[in-house]
């Protein structure tokens, strides 16, 4: 990294100004707030280096403004199964259309973040990338696609397309003085600078023979100057399990004390530490496994990543973690450090934060569902609901950072109308969104839809939204727990048993907020969404879209789902 980045810093060097400064639009597309988060921080860093900056949510652009677009940055994550995220929809589907002007003048860029465990790692931006190509656009810096771990690689997209613009330019007026400054500087703890906060509650939300283990964890932010709105995430650094690193010790009989590089710079940790908090063991990738094939003699591995057998391999991965790979293709002819060395970086988790700062001054409070499933003959735990349901004490620290996240806000007006759809976990962004205008006296109607399997073990916080909606701060609630009758019932039929009533408030003007389970539920609750709106609107299915679509776009519907 050092050299690309100082290589590249100094080829803007500033020179008195003579021309216009030159214009960047850069535009991101973000469902969890990183990708707009490394916008601004471009957008910053670019203006400190004298260009004009205009940064921007896809969302929010104009695309008929394209065609006056010189220099084009589009960072954008992909998620689920490579889909854009929400607030990039539009333009996306605007740019793969029919009617996406001719972009010959255009320069563009790409920088693209997902995750590698996935299979269609980092589609959306791969997509935009082409896409600009094929509609006469220029790259003025190839495409990076980065990792969970992205960081590095953003700085190093930032650096080359600042080279990239520059090049070819008689005079850059770049001030003297901003030239050399460093990227924006951060709030004293950050996604990269974590918080350790300390454990005040940790208890079951649930009720004895329940099928669910929902842990509710109150954190102390005392000290940490850290805030936080309603609809934003904390982001979590777990440890993995004590009892899983042990076996993988076990198993390559490694030293648990020996000292292993744990980054770049060269910070050494005992191995065990190392294997605990540093890097991910539960989750394989394509690059792990091609990466580890180097290190084993073992020719099923070889076989396993080589061209051709992609399905294979993707079979492979799914259900298995390092020490499956470990069992499976041994004997190893590799030192602990080699293994370290090609394993990612622990990522962070992000939890939709429960409460709201004006209730609960220096705490926040998360809702986390213990996830544990047996996979290939072993239990498997997720790492970080597994470290507080079983092991995380009052008392204990954890590392926290708040992540941003503009896509799933409240209203400004607090006489807006909220609809609230959040079966599960999924109620945890609505507990703050409650607390939040109970709080500041919001007078605004809200409604609430939660669902569950049992009335009785799994009705989450169901005194509070009881007492809600007794005072008035929540106008009505409707639950569904899909296990207490024959027949399952869920949120959506809920929702399509007061179809009349929800489109009044739609057409009213009222924001919808879908939180939980994308792949089943949120697709689900769409499609009801769309049936709803036709039946009641009297509309077609195409135009039901395009109400639903428009209302995406006004920011009146808003999904965090996961
Ligand atoms: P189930 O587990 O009985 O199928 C929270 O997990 C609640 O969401 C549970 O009641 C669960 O029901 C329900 N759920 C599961 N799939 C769903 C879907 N596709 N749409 C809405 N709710 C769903």
């Amino acid at each position: 990294l050092g050299t690309a980045v100082e290589q590249a810093a100094e080829v803007p060097a500033a020179t008195s100004g003579q021309l216009t400064p030159r214009e960047v639009t850069i535009l991101y597309g973000s469902q969890t707030g990183n990708a707009q988060g490394l916008a601004a921080k471009a957008g910053k860093t670019l203006e400190g280096r004298g260009f004009k900056v205009t940064v921007s949510s896809m969302n929010d652009f104009k695309p008929n403004n394209l065609k006056k677009v010189q220099n084009l940055l589009i960072l954008v994550s992909t998620h689920g199964e490579g889909d854009p995220p929400d607030n990039a929809l539009s333009f996306h589907e605007f740019l793969h259309g029919r009617r996406a002007p001719k972009l010959d003048d255009l320069r563009f860029s790409v920088l693209s973040l997902g995750d590698s465990s996935y299979e269609f790692f980092c589609q959306t931006g791969k997509e935009f990338d082409a896409r600009l190509e094929e509609l006469g656009g220029t790259r003025l810096f190839t495409r990076v696609d980065c990792d969970l771990d992205y960081d590095e690689q953003a700085a190093e997209w930032i650096e080359g397309v600042i080279s990239g613009l520059s090049e070819g330019q008689e005079t850059n007026n770049a001030a003297p003085e901003s030239a050399a400054a460093p990227a924006a500087v951060e709030s004293a703890y950050s996604r990269t600078n974590p918080f350790k906060a300390e454990v005040l509650e940790n208890l079951n939300l649930n009720g004895r023979g329940s099928n669910k283990e929902t842990r509710h964890l109150e954190l102390s932010l005392e000290g940490s100057g850290l805030s936080f709105e309603p609809g934003d995430s904390l982001g979590i650094y777990p440890d993995n399990d004590p009892a899983l690193v042990d076996q993988l010790l076990s198993e390559m009989k490694w030293d648990a004390a020996e000292n292993v590089k744990v980054n770049k710079q060269g910070d050494v940790r005992p191995l065990r530490e190392a294997l605990l908090s540093h890097f991910e063991i539960t989750t394989l990738t394509k690059p792990l496994l091609e990466q580890a094939a180097q290190l084993s003699a073992n020719e099923q591995l070889s076989e396993l990543t080589a061209p051709g057998n992609g399905e294979a391999l993707k079979v492979y991965l799914n259900g298995r973690d390092l020490l499956d790979l470990l069992r499976d293709f041994g004997p190893w002819n590799a030192s602990a450090q080699e293994f370290i060395s090609i394993l990612r970086k622990m990522p962070s988790r992000l939890y939709s934060i429960a409460s709201s700062l004006s209730a609960n001054p220096d705490e926040v409070h998360l809702t986390i569902g213990a996830v544990r499933y047996d996979s290939f003959w072993r239990e498997r735990k997720g790492v970080c609901s597994i470290q507080c349901a079983e092991r995380l004490q009052p008392g204990d620290t954890i590392p926290v950072y708040i992540q941003k996240n503009q896509n799933f806000k409240l209203p400004e007006n607090p006489q807006t109308p909220i609809i609230m759809v959040g079966p599960g976990t999924g109620i945890a962004p609505f507990r703050a969104f409650m607390q939040e205008r109970e709080e500041t006296g919001a007078s605004g109607k809200s409604w609430l839809f939660f669902g569950d399997q049992h009335f009785v073990t799994d009705f989450l916080y169901q005194t509070e939204w009881q007492k809600w909606l007794k005072e008035g701060v929540l106008t009505k609630m409707d639950v569904a727990f899909s296990r207490d009758t024959d027949e399952k019932v869920y949120v959506q039929h809920r929702m399509l048993e007061q179809s009349k009533e929800l489109f009044a408030w739609l057409q009213d003007g009222a924001v919808l907020y879908i939180c939980g389970d994308e792949k089943n539920m949120a697709h689900d609750v769409h499609n009801t969404l769309l049936e709803i709106i036709e039946k009641e609107g009297s509309m077609s299915r195409e135009q039901a879209a395009e109400y639903l679509a428009g209302m995406q776009q006004n920011k009146r519907f808003q999904r965090d789902v996961y």
